[in-house]
Protein backbone atom coordinates (compact mmCIF):
# COMPACT_ATOMS: atom_id res chain seq x y z
CA UNK A 1 0.00 0.00 0.00
CA UNK A 2 1.37 3.20 -1.11
CA UNK A 3 0.89 6.23 1.72
CA UNK A 4 2.21 8.80 0.08
CA UNK A 5 1.56 11.27 -2.66
CA UNK A 6 1.62 9.99 -6.04
CA UNK A 7 3.14 13.40 -7.41
CA UNK A 8 5.59 13.47 -4.46
CA UNK A 9 8.80 12.91 -6.77
CA UNK A 10 7.31 14.53 -9.93
CA UNK A 11 10.37 16.37 -11.43
CA UNK A 12 13.18 14.50 -9.38
CA UNK A 13 15.78 12.60 -10.63
CA UNK A 14 17.05 9.40 -8.78
CA UNK A 15 19.84 7.46 -9.23
CA UNK A 16 19.99 3.95 -7.56
CA UNK A 17 23.25 2.14 -7.18
CA UNK A 18 22.47 -2.15 -7.38
CA UNK A 19 19.15 -1.00 -8.28
CA UNK A 20 18.66 -3.73 -10.47
CA UNK A 21 17.25 -6.67 -7.43
CA UNK A 22 15.96 -7.29 -3.80
CA UNK A 23 15.54 -4.00 -2.09
CA UNK A 24 17.19 -1.75 -4.21
CA UNK A 25 15.13 -2.58 -7.46
CA UNK A 26 12.06 -2.09 -5.15
CA UNK A 27 12.96 1.05 -4.08
CA UNK A 28 13.90 2.26 -7.70
CA UNK A 29 10.47 1.21 -8.53
CA UNK A 30 8.35 2.46 -5.56
CA UNK A 31 10.37 6.04 -6.65
CA UNK A 32 9.16 5.93 -10.18
CA UNK A 33 5.44 5.00 -9.34
CA UNK A 34 5.96 8.30 -7.01
CA UNK A 35 6.58 10.34 -10.41
CA UNK A 36 10.78 10.70 -10.24
CA UNK A 37 12.80 8.99 -13.33
CA UNK A 38 15.37 6.74 -11.90
CA UNK A 39 18.69 5.23 -13.21
CA UNK A 40 19.82 2.29 -12.70
CA UNK A 41 23.09 1.03 -11.77
CA UNK A 42 24.70 -2.61 -11.80
CA UNK A 43 27.58 -5.01 -13.15
CA UNK A 44 25.16 -7.13 -15.21
CA UNK A 45 23.66 -5.86 -18.39
CA UNK A 46 21.07 -8.26 -18.04
CA UNK A 47 19.70 -7.47 -15.32
CA UNK A 48 20.06 -3.50 -15.73
CA UNK A 49 17.77 -4.30 -19.06
CA UNK A 50 15.34 -6.22 -16.75
CA UNK A 51 14.82 -3.37 -14.12
CA UNK A 52 14.21 -0.68 -16.78
CA UNK A 53 11.64 -3.15 -18.44
CA UNK A 54 10.19 -3.68 -15.17
CA UNK A 55 9.76 0.19 -14.04
CA UNK A 56 8.73 0.90 -17.96
CA UNK A 57 5.86 -1.65 -17.62
CA UNK A 58 4.72 0.23 -14.76
CA UNK A 59 4.52 3.15 -16.57
CA UNK A 60 7.88 4.76 -15.17
CA UNK A 61 10.93 6.47 -16.81
CA UNK A 62 13.86 4.48 -16.00
CA UNK A 63 17.28 4.59 -17.76
CA UNK A 64 20.37 2.31 -16.33
CA UNK A 65 24.17 1.59 -16.94
CA UNK A 66 26.33 -1.33 -16.45
CA UNK A 67 29.69 -0.51 -13.84
CA UNK A 68 31.07 -2.16 -11.29
CA UNK A 69 30.90 -0.20 -7.88
CA UNK A 70 34.64 -0.34 -7.06
CA UNK A 71 35.36 0.85 -10.69
CA UNK A 72 35.08 5.34 -9.47
CA UNK A 73 35.70 5.82 -13.45
CA UNK A 74 32.50 3.43 -14.62
CA UNK A 75 30.57 5.27 -11.49
CA UNK A 76 31.51 8.67 -12.51
CA UNK A 77 30.60 7.81 -16.40
CA UNK A 78 27.15 6.42 -14.87
CA UNK A 79 26.22 9.28 -12.98
CA UNK A 80 27.20 11.66 -15.81
CA UNK A 81 25.00 9.32 -18.49
CA UNK A 82 22.25 9.96 -16.00
CA UNK A 83 22.55 13.91 -15.64
CA UNK A 84 22.51 13.93 -19.71
CA UNK A 85 19.54 11.89 -20.02
CA UNK A 86 17.82 12.82 -17.52
CA UNK A 87 18.81 16.47 -16.67
CA UNK A 88 20.11 16.78 -12.98
CA UNK A 89 20.47 14.88 -9.58
CA UNK A 90 17.99 14.79 -6.87
CA UNK A 91 18.00 11.69 -5.09
CA UNK A 92 21.27 9.28 -4.58
CA UNK A 93 20.63 5.56 -3.34
CA UNK A 94 23.92 3.80 -3.19
CA UNK A 95 22.76 0.03 -2.26
CA UNK A 96 25.35 -2.07 -3.79
CA UNK A 97 26.79 -5.01 -2.05
CA UNK A 98 28.32 -8.39 -1.76
CA UNK A 99 28.07 -10.56 1.08
CA UNK A 100 28.83 -14.56 1.93
CA UNK A 101 28.98 -16.30 5.21
CA UNK A 102 32.28 -17.30 6.50
CA UNK A 103 34.05 -17.30 9.33
CA UNK A 104 36.94 -15.00 9.84
CA UNK A 105 39.88 -17.94 10.29
CA UNK A 106 38.61 -19.63 7.05
CA UNK A 107 38.13 -15.77 5.31
CA UNK A 108 40.66 -14.97 2.57
CA UNK A 109 42.49 -11.14 2.77
CA UNK A 110 41.14 -10.75 -0.81
CA UNK A 111 37.58 -12.30 0.59
CA UNK A 112 37.50 -9.26 3.54
CA UNK A 113 38.88 -7.15 0.86
CA UNK A 114 36.38 -8.12 -1.99
CA UNK A 115 33.53 -6.68 0.67
CA UNK A 116 34.96 -3.82 2.05
CA UNK A 117 35.72 -2.93 -1.78
CA UNK A 118 31.98 -3.40 -2.75
CA UNK A 119 30.24 -1.98 0.32
CA UNK A 120 32.30 0.77 2.04
CA UNK A 121 34.55 1.50 -0.92
CA UNK A 122 31.72 1.47 -3.73
CA UNK A 123 29.53 3.56 -1.19
CA UNK A 124 32.02 6.38 -1.08
CA UNK A 125 32.55 6.17 -4.71
CA UNK A 126 29.07 6.27 -5.59
CA UNK A 127 28.10 9.55 -2.95
CA UNK A 128 31.53 11.14 -4.33
CA UNK A 129 31.24 10.93 -7.64
CA UNK A 130 27.81 12.19 -7.30
CA UNK A 131 28.69 14.92 -5.02
CA UNK A 132 30.10 17.21 -8.38
CA UNK A 133 26.13 16.95 -10.23
CA UNK A 134 24.55 16.62 -6.97
CA UNK A 135 21.38 19.33 -6.71
CA UNK A 136 21.19 21.74 -3.65
CA UNK A 137 18.73 19.81 -1.70
CA UNK A 138 20.17 16.58 -3.05
CA UNK A 139 19.11 13.75 -0.43
CA UNK A 140 21.85 10.71 -0.81
CA UNK A 141 20.69 7.24 1.29
CA UNK A 142 23.22 4.42 1.73
CA UNK A 143 21.93 1.28 2.47
CA UNK A 144 23.65 0.00 5.90
CA UNK A 145 23.27 -3.41 7.93
CA UNK A 146 22.33 -4.49 11.40
CA UNK A 147 26.18 -6.00 11.40
CA UNK A 148 27.49 -2.83 11.70
CA UNK A 149 26.15 -2.92 15.17
CA UNK A 150 26.29 -6.18 16.01
CA UNK A 151 28.75 -9.05 15.96
CA UNK A 152 27.56 -11.86 13.63
CA UNK A 153 28.82 -15.15 13.16
CA UNK A 154 30.81 -15.48 9.46
CA UNK A 155 30.35 -11.81 9.09
CA UNK A 156 33.13 -9.99 9.78
CA UNK A 157 34.07 -8.49 6.58
CA UNK A 158 30.42 -7.04 6.09
CA UNK A 159 30.40 -5.47 9.90
CA UNK A 160 33.51 -3.95 8.89
CA UNK A 161 32.49 -2.40 5.70
CA UNK A 162 29.00 -1.29 6.87
CA UNK A 163 30.02 0.24 10.24
CA UNK A 164 32.56 1.99 7.50
CA UNK A 165 29.43 2.79 5.96
CA UNK A 166 27.49 4.76 8.99
CA UNK A 167 30.88 7.13 9.70
CA UNK A 168 31.14 7.50 6.14
CA UNK A 169 27.18 9.06 6.49
CA UNK A 170 28.38 10.76 9.13
CA UNK A 171 31.15 12.63 8.12
CA UNK A 172 29.77 13.25 4.89
CA UNK A 173 26.69 14.70 6.61
CA UNK A 174 28.89 17.20 8.38
CA UNK A 175 30.76 18.12 5.31
CA UNK A 176 28.66 18.43 2.66
CA UNK A 177 25.94 19.79 5.23
CA UNK A 178 26.62 23.36 3.83
CA UNK A 179 25.92 22.98 0.35
CA UNK A 180 22.15 21.66 1.41
CA UNK A 181 23.07 17.97 0.60
CA UNK A 182 21.58 15.90 3.10
CA UNK A 183 23.03 12.27 3.31
CA UNK A 184 21.88 9.54 5.24
CA UNK A 185 21.89 5.32 6.06
CA UNK A 186 19.20 2.98 6.15
CA UNK A 187 19.34 0.07 8.16
CA UNK A 188 17.12 -2.54 7.15
CA UNK A 189 16.30 -5.44 9.46
CA UNK A 190 15.80 -8.80 7.79
CA UNK A 191 13.74 -8.43 4.68
CA UNK A 192 11.31 -11.09 3.23
CA UNK A 193 12.19 -12.91 -0.22
CA UNK A 194 15.80 -11.04 -0.34
CA UNK A 195 18.99 -12.64 -2.00
CA UNK A 196 20.40 -11.22 1.77
CA UNK A 197 18.45 -13.42 3.61
CA UNK A 198 18.86 -16.22 1.30
CA UNK A 199 22.75 -16.35 1.70
CA UNK A 200 22.27 -15.42 5.89
CA UNK A 201 19.42 -17.63 6.81
CA UNK A 202 19.28 -20.31 4.39
CA UNK A 203 17.23 -23.00 6.80
CA UNK A 204 13.88 -22.67 8.05
CA UNK A 205 15.30 -23.49 11.71
CA UNK A 206 17.40 -19.95 11.31
CA UNK A 207 14.78 -18.13 9.74
CA UNK A 208 12.66 -18.84 12.95
CA UNK A 209 15.81 -18.09 14.68
CA UNK A 210 15.79 -14.08 13.08
CA UNK A 211 12.45 -13.66 13.51
CA UNK A 212 12.64 -14.60 16.84
CA UNK A 213 15.26 -11.78 17.50
CA UNK A 214 13.16 -9.10 15.97
CA UNK A 215 10.78 -7.42 18.95
CA UNK A 216 8.46 -7.68 16.02
CA UNK A 217 8.69 -11.05 15.44
CA UNK A 218 8.47 -10.75 11.89
CA UNK A 219 10.62 -10.30 8.63
CA UNK A 220 10.32 -7.08 6.94
CA UNK A 221 8.90 -6.12 3.35
CA UNK A 222 11.15 -4.50 0.72
CA UNK A 223 8.56 -1.75 0.95
CA UNK A 224 9.28 -1.04 4.25
CA UNK A 225 12.40 -0.31 3.19
CA UNK A 226 11.38 1.45 0.26
CA UNK A 227 8.92 3.87 2.29
CA UNK A 228 11.70 4.95 4.85
CA UNK A 229 13.78 5.47 1.88
CA UNK A 230 10.91 7.74 0.27
CA UNK A 231 10.70 9.75 4.17
CA UNK A 232 14.32 10.34 3.82
CA UNK A 233 14.13 11.90 0.21
CA UNK A 234 11.43 13.80 0.95
CA UNK A 235 10.94 17.22 1.72
CA UNK A 236 9.13 16.05 5.22
CA UNK A 237 12.91 14.88 5.92
CA UNK A 238 14.43 18.54 5.34
CA UNK A 239 16.41 18.89 8.34
CA UNK A 240 17.61 15.14 8.98
CA UNK A 241 21.16 14.68 7.67
CA UNK A 242 23.71 12.23 9.08
CA UNK A 243 21.01 10.04 10.33
CA UNK A 244 21.84 5.97 10.37
CA UNK A 245 18.07 4.96 10.31
CA UNK A 246 16.50 1.58 11.80
CA UNK A 247 13.76 -0.05 9.94
CA UNK A 248 14.29 -3.19 11.37
CA UNK A 249 11.31 -4.43 13.81
CA UNK A 250 13.11 -3.12 16.71
CA UNK A 251 16.23 -6.31 15.77
CA UNK A 252 18.96 -3.66 17.52
CA UNK A 253 16.74 -3.54 20.35
CA UNK A 254 18.35 -7.18 21.42
CA UNK A 255 21.64 -5.30 21.36
CA UNK A 256 22.91 -7.05 17.62
CA UNK A 257 24.59 -10.21 16.78
CA UNK A 258 23.49 -13.65 17.40
CA UNK A 259 23.28 -16.24 19.45
CA UNK A 260 25.34 -18.99 19.82
CA UNK A 261 22.94 -21.59 18.66
CA UNK A 262 22.28 -19.43 15.81
CA UNK A 263 25.78 -19.22 14.81
CA UNK A 264 25.85 -23.57 15.06
CA UNK A 265 23.60 -23.56 12.67
CA UNK A 266 25.52 -21.17 10.17
CA UNK A 267 28.33 -23.80 10.90
CA UNK A 268 25.95 -26.55 9.75
CA UNK A 269 24.53 -25.04 6.93
CA UNK A 270 27.82 -24.11 4.82
P1 LIG B 1 20.61 -8.09 -3.86
O1 LIG B 1 19.24 -8.41 -4.39
O2 LIG B 1 21.69 -9.13 -4.00
O3 LIG B 1 21.08 -6.74 -4.52
C1 LIG B 1 22.43 -6.37 -4.64
C2 LIG B 1 22.53 -5.45 -5.84
O4 LIG B 1 23.86 -4.93 -5.90
C3 LIG B 1 22.27 -6.15 -7.16
O5 LIG B 1 21.58 -5.24 -8.00
C4 LIG B 1 23.66 -6.41 -7.72
O6 LIG B 1 23.57 -6.48 -9.15
C5 LIG B 1 24.39 -5.17 -7.20
N1 LIG B 1 25.82 -5.33 -7.04
C6 LIG B 1 26.50 -6.27 -6.34
N2 LIG B 1 27.81 -6.07 -6.44
C7 LIG B 1 27.98 -4.97 -7.21
C8 LIG B 1 29.12 -4.25 -7.67
N3 LIG B 1 30.37 -4.64 -7.36
N4 LIG B 1 28.93 -3.15 -8.44
C9 LIG B 1 27.67 -2.74 -8.77
N5 LIG B 1 26.57 -3.39 -8.36
C10 LIG B 1 26.72 -4.49 -7.59
O7 LIG B 1 20.59 -7.71 -2.30
P2 LIG B 1 19.48 -7.35 -1.19
O8 LIG B 1 19.39 -8.50 -0.27
O9 LIG B 1 18.25 -6.76 -1.77
O10 LIG B 1 20.31 -6.20 -0.40
C11 LIG B 1 20.31 -4.85 -0.87
C12 LIG B 1 20.99 -3.95 0.15
O11 LIG B 1 20.34 -4.05 1.42
C13 LIG B 1 22.46 -4.29 0.42
O12 LIG B 1 23.19 -3.11 0.64
C14 LIG B 1 22.39 -5.12 1.69
O13 LIG B 1 23.61 -5.12 2.41
C15 LIG B 1 21.29 -4.39 2.43
N6 LIG B 1 20.61 -5.19 3.46
C16 LIG B 1 19.84 -6.24 3.09
C17 LIG B 1 19.13 -6.96 4.06
C18 LIG B 1 18.23 -8.09 3.67
O14 LIG B 1 17.47 -8.58 4.51
N7 LIG B 1 18.26 -8.55 2.43
C19 LIG B 1 19.25 -6.62 5.41
C20 LIG B 1 20.09 -5.54 5.76
C21 LIG B 1 20.75 -4.82 4.78
P3 LIG B 1 24.71 -7.15 -10.08
O15 LIG B 1 24.83 -8.58 -9.68
O16 LIG B 1 24.20 -6.92 -11.48
O17 LIG B 1 25.96 -6.36 -9.84
N1 LIG C 1 33.33 -17.85 1.23
C1 LIG C 1 34.61 -17.44 1.39
N2 LIG C 1 35.26 -16.64 0.50
C2 LIG C 1 34.57 -16.26 -0.59
C3 LIG C 1 33.23 -16.64 -0.82
C4 LIG C 1 32.61 -17.49 0.14
N3 LIG C 1 31.34 -17.92 0.01
N4 LIG C 1 32.82 -16.11 -2.00
C5 LIG C 1 33.87 -15.41 -2.49
N5 LIG C 1 34.92 -15.49 -1.64
C6 LIG C 1 36.26 -14.94 -1.83
C7 LIG C 1 36.91 -15.58 -3.02
O1 LIG C 1 37.48 -16.83 -2.69
C8 LIG C 1 37.93 -14.52 -3.42
O2 LIG C 1 39.08 -14.57 -2.59
P1 LIG C 1 40.46 -15.33 -3.09
O3 LIG C 1 40.94 -14.59 -4.31
O4 LIG C 1 41.38 -15.21 -1.92
O5 LIG C 1 40.07 -16.75 -3.39
C9 LIG C 1 37.22 -13.22 -3.09
O6 LIG C 1 36.17 -13.55 -2.15
C10 LIG C 1 36.62 -12.58 -4.32
O7 LIG C 1 35.75 -13.52 -4.93
P2 LIG C 1 35.15 -13.29 -6.39
O8 LIG C 1 34.20 -14.41 -6.67
O9 LIG C 1 36.25 -13.03 -7.36
O10 LIG C 1 34.37 -11.90 -6.16
P3 LIG C 1 33.37 -11.15 -7.14
O11 LIG C 1 33.79 -9.75 -7.15
O12 LIG C 1 33.20 -11.88 -8.43
O13 LIG C 1 31.95 -11.34 -6.36
C11 LIG C 1 30.92 -11.58 -4.17
C12 LIG C 1 31.69 -10.67 -5.14
C13 LIG C 1 31.85 -12.70 -3.71
C14 LIG C 1 30.53 -10.73 -2.97
C15 LIG C 1 29.66 -12.25 -4.81
O14 LIG C 1 29.03 -13.07 -3.86
C16 LIG C 1 28.67 -11.26 -5.35
O15 LIG C 1 28.83 -10.81 -6.47
N6 LIG C 1 27.61 -10.89 -4.57
C17 LIG C 1 26.58 -9.92 -4.99
C18 LIG C 1 25.19 -10.33 -4.48
C19 LIG C 1 25.11 -10.39 -2.98
O16 LIG C 1 26.08 -10.71 -2.29
N7 LIG C 1 23.90 -10.11 -2.48
C20 LIG C 1 23.64 -10.02 -1.07
C21 LIG C 1 23.73 -8.56 -0.68
S1 LIG C 1 23.57 -8.43 1.08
Amino acid sequence: MNVFRTDLFKDKVAFVSGGTSGINLEIAKHYARLGAKVAVMSRSQEKVDKAIAEIQAEGGVAVGYAADVRDFDAVLNAVEATVDSLGKLDIVISGAAGNFMCPAEALSPNGFKTVVDIDLNGTFNILRASYDYANAGCSMISISAPQSTGAYWGQAHVSAAKAGIDMLTRSLAAEWGPKNIRVNAIVPGPIEGTEGMERLSPTPEMVAMVKNSVALRCYGSKQNIADMATFLASEAASYVTGAVMYCDGGQVLAGGGVTHAYAEQQAKAQ
